[in-house]
């Protein structure tokens, strides 16, 4: 398979119910991961501008569900599944959604 232009890596972290961090999975990760890549699959851009990655812990958990986007390397935070329309459309116009991206102050308290 080609390499991609873009990589999203998708927390999919799991941690007990009572942990004090909480975890992506606990925020709804599988639903949007899943959501991502039958988007970009319908969109057609799959195959060639981004491959969606199941990660571990990226740790930002307290913006969780947190996406790594490489080779940008920037970070989605507090993500739905209400949001990846417009992150696919963001993908697909070589945008990024800036209301989703993690500042330096959320990127600080991790
Ligand atoms: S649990 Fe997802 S970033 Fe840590």
């Amino acid at each position: 398979m080609p390499q991609r232009q873009r990589y999203l890596f998708v927390c999919i972290n799991q941690r007990e119910d009572n942990h004090p961090k909480g975890s992506c999975t606990a925020r709804g990760s599988e639903e949007v991961r899943v959501a991502l890549k039958e988007q970009l699959a319908a969109r057609g851009l799959a195959k060639l501008q981004a491959r969606v990655c199941a990660s571990s812990c990226l740790d930002q958990c307290s913006s969780g569900v947190c996406i790594l986007v490489e080779p940008d390397h920037f970070f989605y935070g507090r993500v739905t599944a209400a949001d990846v329309p417009e992150i696919v459309a963001g993908i697909a116009s070589g945008q990024r959604v800036e209301r989703l991206v993690l500042s330096a102050d959320d990127l600080a308290a991790g």
